[in-house]
């Protein structure tokens, strides 16, 4: 990523400015008749920032509505992606018995407050410092009480972060779920190989892991895709401008050959699934995106 897109480290610009534009696309998807996941912290965070203030919480203020590229077909998107994510989570908990959860920039993910966690669990939240600082401030406006202990620990995830995990109170020897949603592309490819990296060495047997990436090739073609031209012209997110320009490594393959099972995904199979949700198009920004669940064996 240009070194630019991380010199603001709140909500108000760069990279951080992203997480209220996912915020407001989970408030959209919130308040539609037919919507895939329920955010209601989602809206305020947008209502709170000055950034964000004027934009959309619900489709119908957006003039041409589901036609608009970015507050139809994008945000639309982001609300599959919420509820397939959420369902992994809370699948791991539920059914697979794991009690730690850490969200990789994590943003305004409000998951901590909104999902119903068994007894005992715990959410690490890592983010930039000025992210989880915004984040604070308007969940306390609201009093909004968590459902599991909620662990925000701020650092920039290009620095040595396991150490600031394990020192906040993750225990590498219990099972473990990791998320990493909406992330890999800003961060370069030694931080994304550290990452995986560190996720398989603090990660008991009986972890999962899901994680969002772009193939390199849909930085190239896509360019004048609907999707990235309609976040430049309506809220003034260049984001071919912060995603890292660097060739992406094979995340996948790396976890394979670390005896994890990988599955990869297209978003479109989930809209199948889901029966709601974006289909592939011509010059489609979300042609290379995949979805990636990873699950490390019992010991
Ligand atoms: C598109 S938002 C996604 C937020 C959240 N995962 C979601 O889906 O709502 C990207 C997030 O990644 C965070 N991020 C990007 N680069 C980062 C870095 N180097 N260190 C820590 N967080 C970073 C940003 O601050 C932002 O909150």
């Amino acid at each position: 990523m240009a070194d630019t897109a991380h010199r603001k480290t709140g909500v108000e610009g760069g990279v951080g400015l992203t997480a209220l534009m996912v915020a407001a696309a989970r408030a959209i998807e919130t308040h539609r008749h037919d919507s895939l996941a329920q955010d209601p912290f989602a809206e305020h965070f947008v209502l709170a920032a000055p950034a964000s203030a004027h934009w959309p919480v619900r489709i119908q203020q957006v003039p041409d509505g589901d036609a608009n590229p970015l507050w139809g077909r994008f945000a639309r998107y982001f609300g599959l992606r919420t509820r397939v994510l959420d369902d992994f989570l809370l699948r791991a908990a539920h059914a697979g018995g794991v009690r730690q959860v850490v969200l990789l920039g994590a943003g305004l993910d409000s998951r901590a407050f909104r999902l119903d966690w068994p007894p005992g669990c715990a959410v690490f939240e890592i983010d930039r410092e000025g992210v989880l600082a915004f984040k604070d401030q308007v969940l306390g406006g609201l009093s909004a009480t968590a459902k599991a202990a909620r662990v925000p620990i701020p650092i920039d995830l290009r620095a040595d972060w396991a150490d600031a995990l394990t020192d906040s109170g993750f225990d590498p020897g219990a099972p473990s779920v990791w998320l990493a949603e909406g992330l890999l592309f800003y961060l370069p490819v030694t931080a994304e190989t550290y990452l995986v990296d560190t996720v398989d060495r603090l990660s008991a047997g009986g972890s999962a892991l899901a994680y969002e990436v772009k193939l390199e090739k849909d930085l190239m073609e896509y360019r004048d895709s609907p999707l990235y031209t309609s976040t430049r012209h309506h809220i003034g997110i260049d984001l071919l401008t912060l995603f890292d320009g660097g060739p992406r490594p094979d995340s996948a393959g790396e976890l394979s050959g670390k005896g994890w099972s990988a599955s990869v995904h297209t978003p479109f199979e989930f809209t199948r699934r889901h029966g709601r949700g974006p289909l592939p198009e011509e010059n489609d920004a979300l042609a290379g995106n995949r979805w990636v669940f990873a699950d490390k064996p019992p010991a």
